[in-house]
C-alpha cells in the first residue's frame, strides 16, 4: 500500500512516501529561519509558509521516492493537535488531492505519530519489532506526554505536563541565555562544557505520578540567572556553560524518572523515547540505561525522526487505513487541540 503522509501542524512543512511499512521519502522543509527573529512561532507566518511549500515538497517526495500519483493507495494528514492556521494547510491540502484522486483520507494525531517514529523501516533500515506494552514518552516543544501503548494504534494517556512542554523548557532557557531559537540542541552543546550539578536547580514533581511540570525549573533558572548576573556575563564565561549542563541534567533526570515509573506502572515490555527532545544526547543515553538496569529494551528514532517529519504520519496512516481508523470525509476540521488518549 502506497501511502502520502502529509505534516504542517507548526513550523515544519513535510510530505512522505510510506510503501508497505518501509519510508520511501521523507522531505522537511523547516520554518525556522522565518521565525528565529521572532524567538518563536509566529502562527500567521508559519500559515503562509506552509500554503507556500506544500505542493512543492509533495512534488519532491514523489520524485525522491520514484513513485506517481497515479500508484498511490491513500493519504494521511495531521489533524491536531497543533496551530489552527498551519494545519489547515496541510487539511485542506490533502482533501483536494483525495477527492481529485478518489482516495481515502485519513486524519493523524501527531503526538501519536511520535511515538511510531522508532518503528518506522526505511531502505538501508529494518526497524525493531517490539513487544507490548510499552511506555511511550513524548517530548517535544509542544508536548510532554507519557502513553501506555498496547499496539501501534492503541494509546492511553498516562502523564502529561500541566504547564510548559519540555523542549518549552530547552527554548525558554536558551532564549533567557540569548542563545536564539530553537534552543534544545544549543542547550545540549554548551551543557557539554559545564558541570551538571554546579548549580542545585529544582526537580518538579519527581516523588509523584506521572505528570510533568516545568515552569518551575524554568523560574528558578531565571532566578539564578539574575542572582548570578549572568546578563552581564562574557559568552565565555563557564557559568553558562554550568547553568545550560544544570538546567539539562534537572530536566533529563525527570523525564527519565517518570519513563521509568510509567514501565513499572504498566508493566511494559519496553520503553519508547521520542519527539524533538528526543534529540538530546544525555537523555537518550539516561533513558537507555535506566530501561537496560531494569531489563527492558529501549526505543528512540535516529534523530532526524526525532524532529517533526511527514514519514510519522505516513506510518501511521498506513497502519489506520489498514485498520480502518480515523478515515476523514470532505467535512472533516483540524482539531488544533486534539489530546491523544
Ligand atoms: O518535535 P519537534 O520538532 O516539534 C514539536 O512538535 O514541538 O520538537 C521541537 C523541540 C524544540 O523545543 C527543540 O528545542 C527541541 O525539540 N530539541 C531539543 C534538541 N533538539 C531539538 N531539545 C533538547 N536537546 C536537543 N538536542
Ligand atoms: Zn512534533
Amino acid at each position: 500500500m502506497l501511502i502520502l503522509g502529509l505534516e504542517s501542524s507548526c513550523d515544519e512543512t513535510a510530505a512522505a512516501l510510506c510503501e508497505d511499512g518501509a519510508i520511501l521519502s521523507s522531505i522537511v522543509r523547516s520554518q525556522v529561519d522565518l521565525h528565529r527573529q521572532y524567538g518563536g512561532v509566529v502562527p500567521e507566518i508559519a500559515s503562509r509558509a506552509h500554503l507556500e511549500a506544500v505542493d512543492v515538497i509533495t512534488r519532491e517526495a514523489f520524485a525522491k521516492a520514484g513513485r506517481d500519483l497515479e500508484q498511490l493507495d491513500g493519504i494521511a494528514v495531521t489533524l491536531g493537535p497543533g496551530l489552527v492556521g498551519a494545519l489547515l494547510v496541510a487539511v485542506n491540502f490533502a482533501k483536494g488531492l483525495a477527492f481529485a484522486k478518489n482516495l481515502p483520507l485519513v486524519g493523524v494525531n501527531h503526538v501519536k505519530a511520535h511515538a511510531l517514529a522508532p518503528f518506522m523501516d526505511a531502505p538501508g533500515r529494518a526497524a525493531p519489532v517490539p513487544e507490548f506494552p510499552l511506555a511511550a514518552l513524548v517530548v517535544s516543544g509542544g508536548h510532554t506526554n507519557l502513553y501506555r501503548m498496547d499496539d501501534y494504534l492503541s494509546f492511553a494517556l498516562l502523564g502529561r505536563t500541566r504547564d510548559d512542554a519540555a523542549g518549552e523548557a530547552f527554548d525558554k532557557t536558551a532564549k533567557l541565555m540569548n542563545l536564539g531559537y530553537p534552543g534544545g540542541r544549543v542547550i545540549e552543546e554548551m551543557a557539554r562544557r559545564g558541570e551538571p550539578d554546579f548549580y542545585a536547580l529544582p526537580r518538579p514533581m519527581l516523588s509523584e505520578g506521572l505528570d510533568f511540570s516545568f515552569s518551575g525549573l524554568k523560574t528558578a533558572v531565571l532566578s539564578l540567572y539574575r542572582e548570578e548576573k549572568l546578563a552581564e556575563a562574557p559568552p565565555d564565561d563557564v557559568r553558562l556553560c554550568h547553568l545550560a549542563a544544570s538546567f539539562q541534567a534537572a530536566a533529563v533526570e525527570v523525564l527519565t524518572t517518570k519513563l521509568t515509573r510509567a514501565c513499572e506502572t504498566v508493566g511494559a515490555k519496553g520503553a519508547v523515547l521520542a519527539g524533538g527532545v528526543a534529540a538530546n544526547g544525555p537523555l537518550r543515553e539516561a533513558a537507555g540505561a535506566a530501561m537496560k538496569r531494569l531489563g527492558l529494551s529501549f526505543y528512540a528514532p535516529p534523530p532526524a525522526w526525532c524532529a517533526d517529519n511527514a514519514a510519522m504520519i505516513a506510518s501511521l496512516g498506513e497502519r489506520q487505513l489498514l485498520a480502518g481508523e480515523g478515515l476523514l470525509t470532505l467535512e472533516a476540521e483540524a482539531l488544533p487541540r486534539w489530546q491523544a488518549a
